[in-house]
């Protein structure tokens, strides 16, 4: 059995992490694209995938209305110009290193 954590790619889009800018798939929910940005990192973390356990919550904004919105980011899908300003302390603790180094 074949294992598609993506689904086909139409492009790219544009997002920032806590100010670093990123090019991640669309048509999918943002922990899945942490995941693309950071494999292992967001593999080997305490997440449920299944808006059970509230370890992915993360605070973002739109270039649509700026308005800051709270999730948990295992069910909500990313958006082109999506800027994601704070995140979970499960999601700090597993990205934090990685994203100094970018
Ligand atoms: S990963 Fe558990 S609620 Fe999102």
């Amino acid at each position: 059995m074949v294992s598609n954590l993506f689904p086909p790619l139409a492009r790219m889009i544009k997002v920032s992490v806590l100010g670093k800018e990123f090019d991640v798939p669309e048509k999918t929910t943002i922990l899945r694209d942490l995941q693309f940005l950071f494999p292992w990192e967001i593999s080997l973390g305490d997440f449920c995938w299944n808006n059970e356990c509230g370890n992915c919550e993360v605070i973002f904004k739109t270039d649509g209305d700026g308005v800051l919105r709270r999730t948990r980011c295992c069910q909500y899908q990313i958006c082109d110009g999506m800027r994601i300003v704070e995140v979970s302390k499960e999601l700090h603790r597993c990205i934090k290193a990685k994203l100094e180094q970018t």
